[in-house]
């Protein structure tokens, strides 16, 4: 709990204190701090279990069966490309395959230079502009391995926001 910032431990406990009446709390705080962080290290489940009663491992356990919920932190940029059905006939797997040889990671993984992080994703809702890839909300439709390169050099190059 040392790590963090007594701004950190006050709006963590203010999110514990939101749903003290709920029966079954867990899932909406962890949801709401995630919102906030972006991800979930351990010295804050210590804290939410200090402020909720609700054991280390149960809330350990939650945050790492959920893959919406991440343990370190994400990149500035997160790559999401869609492998569901859809997106997956017409060539995701290639297109992930590009980004994890051009970003040097694998799906799940951070680039060390907290630029990018790569997430294999099911069905974003665009399966008619298969397929597609979605970087920090913005939807790249019907992508095919050859504009990868352009694309990754477009962020690494600060050209997006
Ligand atoms: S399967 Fe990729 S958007 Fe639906």
């Amino acid at each position: 709990m040392s790590q963090l910032s007594e701004a950190a431990v006050a709006q963590i406990t203010e999110i514990c204190s939101r749903y003290e009446n709920e029966p079954t709390p867990l899932m909406m705080i962890l949801s709401d701090i995630q919102k906030e962080y972006g991800y979930i290290p351990l010295d804050v489940q210590e804290l939410v279990s200090e402020k909720t009663g609700i054991s280390v491992a149960e809330i350990y356990g939650v945050v790492t069966f959920y893959s919406f919920f991440s343990l370190k932190p994400k990149g500035k940029y997160v790559v999401g490309c869609c492998l569901g059905t859809a997106c997956y006939v017409k060539g995701a797997q290639n297109v992930i395959d590009k980004f994890s040889e051009l970003l040097g990671i694998k799906p799940g993984e951070t680039s060390d230079d907290g630029l990018f992080t790569l997430d294999a994703l099911r069905c974003i809702g665009a399966c008619g502009i298969a397929p597609a890839v979605s970087i920090n909300g913005q939807v790249y439709p019907k992508l095919s391995v050859s504009d990868v390169p352009g694309i990754v050099e477009k962020y690494r190059n600060g050209e997006v926001a």
